[in-house]
């Protein structure tokens, strides 16, 4: 049986914490699982991406699988072919399972007659769900649980769909979110808090990127400004309590939402995100297909 990845709200929240249990086992008494039988995926990045691609690559080259990597220049995407025609093309040629990154919300909606595992790396403004449970992990081995953290998301809250999966998941597993960053990138009726407040609060503070592909005009604001209004700046980094933690789902701008200097600093767990969103990518991968750690049969 198949077991697509497209938004987290999909999942129960026992399936949630499966995944979660799953990723945490990769980096500990199953560092070397892998199919028993070999996978052949095909990653279809319409979007530019560093860790989300790579880290799906590493993780595929760990479970042993084999791994093409598609781009849409060069295919006959560029012919107008749909998305929907490209996927089937992957599943009728052999292909076991696709990872896509898409510019469309919920682009996946086209493809209910696809037979293979798709998991959704990205959906335009919409979804980000191995974000999420890579976020979800750091937080969990900080905090070994959810219930009651404070968790504040500053930035660009609209074009994000970090922001959006976060939220959802926090929610559904009893945490609580805030947003705050420059009122025009609100989203909906989200009340804001201050920046200055907002990390004196939490206990886990997201920084998001400026969204500037997905922006119809120039930001105003010069780098110094945003960073000194909404950014991580050594001032409020000093304000957030001893055991709170700053995340960002990179890639960073130093020196506009976070001070460069910050990056690597004690409460950042930046690069620690990198390292969960391989282990992450295993588990989802895993599930995919239907295995299990206990019997490595497909269910
Ligand atoms: C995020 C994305 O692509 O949505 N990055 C990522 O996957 N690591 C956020 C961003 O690009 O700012």
């Amino acid at each position: 049986m198949k077991h697509d990845l497209f938004r987290i709200k999909d999942l129960t929240k026992n399936e949630l914490l499966d995944i979660l249990d799953d990723a945490q086992a990769f980096a500990s008494a199953y560092q070397d699982w892998q199919f028993p039988q070999r996978k052949l995926i095909a990653n279809l990045f319409f979007e530019p991406s560093t860790r989300t691609h790579y880290s799906f690559v590493s993780a595929e080259h760990q479970l042993n699988c084999r791994v093409e990597n598609f781009t849409a220049a060069g295919s006959s995407v560029e012919k107008g072919e749909s998305l929907y025609d490209t996927v089937k093309t992957f599943e009728r040629i052999g292909y076991d399972a696709v990872v896509i990154r898409h510019p469309q919300d919920e682009y996946f909606k086209e493809l209910n007659n696809i037979q293979i595992p798709i998991l959704n790396a990205g959906d335009g403004k919409g979804n980000h769900p191995t974000q999420c449970l890579l976020d979800l992990l750091t937080i969990r081995q900080e905090f070994h649980q959810f219930e009651g953290i404070k968790m504040a998301v500053i930035g660009d809250i609209r074009h994000s769909r970090v922001a959006h999966s976060i939220q959802e998941a926090m929610t559904m597993l009893g945490g609580e979110t805030r947003f705050g960053g420059p009122l025009e990138w609100q989203d909906g009726n989200e009340a804001y808090v201050s920046v200055d407040e907002l990390v004196a609060w939490a206990d886990v503070v997201m920084m998001l990127r400026i969204q500037h592909e997905r922006h119809e005009s120039l930001m105003k604001m010069s780098s110094q400004e945003y960073l000194e209004r909404y950014g991580m700046t050594k001032v409020r980094y000093h304000r957030m309590q001893d055991h709170a933690i700053i995340m960002h789902p990179a890639p960073v701008n130093r020196g506009v939402e976070i001070a460069d200097e910050l990056v690597e600093s004690e409460k950042s767990r930046i690069f620690k995100q990198m390292s969960n969103g391989v282990l992450v990518r295993k588990a989802v991968l895993k599930r995919a297909f239907g295995y299990s750690f206990e019997t490595e049969e497909e269910r």
